[in-house]
């Protein structure tokens, strides 16, 4: 069995042997800076950690642990175009710093170097990686479109940001830990388990990111303070607050978000001045809490042995902790 620490330390190495061709540079450039260390690596360590609870042979694993890693860098590149975004990982991002046509293409060339690592899996689980996997992807494009949809809109509600949120980043992670399960030979009950624990692990885990975006130290972050406020997201932060605001305060909120004049330090200030004296920061620690919280709860209903679930155990407890 292997640990965790263990399991990261293999994505990054496997990830770093991947190589791209030298021409043309315009391409291959920006993907090698996108894959470069400085991402946490979690996802394809899900991949590797679900196999390894069914199997000790995890190389089996390999090509869908780097092609969900690739498909995750992909959609950065993308998103930080759709965000506006200039800063990933305290680098910045693609588009800042090439254009976004550079990140159109190479993100799309780099979603293709997913698929091939994942045509390199054993062609016993191929046909079922690859429906898994089509599903995952889809879902993501589908949680990304809503999270766009919502910028536009005022009356976006929980449940609807919570959906949003499920597609664009809880199957994903939930969808790493089912590529891993099948690719170990788990049965379909502890396979849905853990998918459902990925859910809520991906709920939880982009809370936090959403809390981040407003409350973290920038430095330790790797992406300014802020952004979601400036790009008028319905964070669960926001979305809460148009409801727990009264009228006057519900109108300042909007008014702020919709302002282009405003200095944006001064925009952030602000909102997050209404986010205090509701109590948001402390309902979101709630939240995510209330998640994790669900996702141990799943874990804890496996029937694995216990010992084998700790890599898994101690993932959840790092990323609770997370300040990045
Ligand atoms: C960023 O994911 C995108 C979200 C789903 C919030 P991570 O925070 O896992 O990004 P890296 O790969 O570790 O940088
Ligand atoms: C990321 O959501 C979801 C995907 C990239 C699919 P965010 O837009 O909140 O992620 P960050 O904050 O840019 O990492
Ligand atoms: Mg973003
Ligand atoms: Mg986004
Ligand atoms: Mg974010």
């Amino acid at each position: 069995m292997y640990s965790l620490q263990e399991l990261i330390s293999m994505s990054e190495r496997e990830l770093s042997l991947i190589s791209y061709p030298p021409r043309p540079a315009g391409l291959y450039e920006p993907i090698r800076y996108a894959l470069a260390e400085g991402g946490k690596r979690i996802r394809p360590a899900l991949v590797m950690m679900a196999c390894n609870l069914f199997t000790e042979t995890v190389t089996v694993a390999k090509p869908a642990a780097l092609a969900v890693e690739l498909f995750h860098n992909f959609t950065l590149l993308h998103d930080d175009i759709m965000d506006n975004a200039d800063t990933r990982r305290g680098k910045p991002s693609v588009h800042k710093k090439w254009g976004a046509n550079t990140a159109i293409l190479s993100g799309d060339a780099l979603l293709i170097c997913a698929y091939k690592q994942l045509a390199r899996s054993e062609e016993r689980v191929l046909p079922k990686l690859v429906e898994v996997f089509n599903e995952t992807a889809l879902g993501v494009c589908e949680g990304q479109q809503y999270d766009m949809d919502f910028e536009t809109r005022n009356d976006v509600t929980v449940d609807e940001y919570l959906k949003m949120i499920e597609l664009k980043t809880a199957v994903l992670l939930a969808g790493a830990l089912k590529l891993g399960a099948i690719c170990g030979g788990g049965d379909e009950i502890e396979t849905d388990l853990l998918y459902k624990y990925g859910i809520n692990v991906g709920l939880a885990f982009q809370l936090q990111d959403d809390l981040l975006d407003t409350y973290a130290d920038p430095e330790v972050f790797g992406k300014p303070i802020g952004g979601d406020i400036l790009e008028g997201k319905k964070t669960y932060l926001l979305t809460n607050a148009m409801n727990r605001a009264d009228d006057p305060t519900r109108l300042r909120l909007q008014q702020l978000i919709a302002d282009k004049t405003m200095a944006p330090a001064e925009k952030i200030a602000q909102v997050r001045a209404i986010y205090d004296s509701l109590g948001i920061r402390e309902l979101t620690e709630q939240a995510i809490k209330s998640y994790f919280d669900k996702a141990y709860l799943v874990l804890d209903a496996m029937e694995v042995a216990p010992e084998r679930l700790k890599p898994l155990r101690t993932l959840t407890e790092g990323l609770q902790g997370r300040r990045k």
